[in-house]
């Protein structure tokens, strides 16, 4: 085998990686919620899915929990970023806690569909990942109608009773590719299935595996900052991987194999949704330290999109003015 004498040289940024608008306020609502009821804060599943969100938040006084039942009476409940079914939002209401909904609009978006669309008289094919919170939050939307399809072989399987009002909505942090090649095997099987107006898919899934799209033909190999439980962290790996670009998933800067680097001389990097900017510089540092020399951050889109807070925790632009 050839000597290797390339070694780490450069650090190069997706743009845009990391937080987007949806992550972002669920935590300023966690946060929102313990500054004004005090501690503890319950928060139905991983407020968002990032370990190290999750441990910051949980020593500042939230308690993550998955059943309702471990919520004390009159306690105050946060519902996480990926949403509920109806299910739970009627026996957390029944049960009488002070709610805030954490919900990404971008998700509520897709239950109002679901809704509207079922008043109409549809059923669902539900394109996404099986036991992923947010599939059971939008599923749960319904008590029946709603088929869940994970590729191309579940779409020749699926049994729906009325082809003719057929309506498709996706979980909003899917690969981007896979996306589409399931509608059209949808489509190909149900031709008057009735499409999302505008992709169910989010703005910042779709702008992070552009972005990590765009860096694969400059770096040697990939860095994706994000938690293994999280869907849109896992689809940037995968993105790269694609494209025939090593790439690997990390929970944080510890995680870092000095033999991913040998032989290769620029690192592309980029976070997930739910993943901090504070464990992507903390990459940086650990690069450095194995011989990257340089740092760039590539060109790409700049997302200004901010979801307001829920009544009752206050404005955010009033607050930081
Ligand atoms: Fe919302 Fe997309 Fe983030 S659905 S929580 S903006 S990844």
């Amino acid at each position: 085998s050839p000597v290797q004498t390339v070694a780490l040289q450069e650090v190069v940024l997706a743009q845009p990686r990391g937080f987007c608008a949806g992550v972002d306020r669920a935590i300023e609502i966690v946060e929102r919620a313990l500054t004004r009821f005090g501690a503890p804060i319950y928060v139905r599943h991983e407020i968002v899915h990032n370990t190290y969100v999750v441990a910051d938040l949980k020593a500042k006084g939230a308690i993550f929990i998955e059943d309702l039942a471990d919520v004390p009476a009159g306690a105050t409940l946060v519902f996480s970023a990926h949403g509920v079914s109806q299910a739970v939002r009627q026996e957390a209401a029944q049960r009488g806690f002070q709610i805030f909904d954490a919900t990404c609009p971008l998700v509520t978006k897709v239950h109002v569909e679901v809704a509207k669309l079922r008043r109409e008289g549809y059923e669902f094919i539900m394109i996404g990942h099986k036991g992923h919170p947010e599939v059971e939050g939008t599923m749960g939307q319904l008590d029946d109608g709603i088929y869940l399809v994970e590729d191309v072989e579940d779409v020749a399987r699926v049994q729906v009773r009325q082809p003719e009002r057929l309506a498709v909505v996706t979980q909003t942090t899917l690969s981007v590719d896979d996306a589409s090649s399931i509608l059209a095997a949808v489509k190909a099987r149900f031709p008057l299935v009735r499409e999302p107006k505008k992709q169910d898919i989010c703005y910042a899934t779709q702008n992070r595996q552009d972005a990590v799209k765009l860096m694969t033909s400059e770096v040697d190999v990939l860095i994706v900052v994000g938690s293994p439980t999280s869907s849109n962290s896992n689809r940037l790996r995968e993105v790269a991987e694609r494209r025939e670009t090593a790439a690997y998933m990390v929970d944080n800067a510890s995680e870092l194999k000095a033999e991913w680097f040998e032989g290769r001389q620029r690192v592309g990097l980029t976070a997930g949704a739910s993943a901090p900017e504070l464990l992507v510089q903390q990459v940086i540092e650990r690069l450095r330290a194995l011989g990257a020399t340089s740092v760039r951050t590539m060109p790409g889109v700049e997302e200004t999109i901010e979801f307001p807070l829920p009544l009752g925790l206050g404005d955010r632009s009033m607050a930081e003015a």
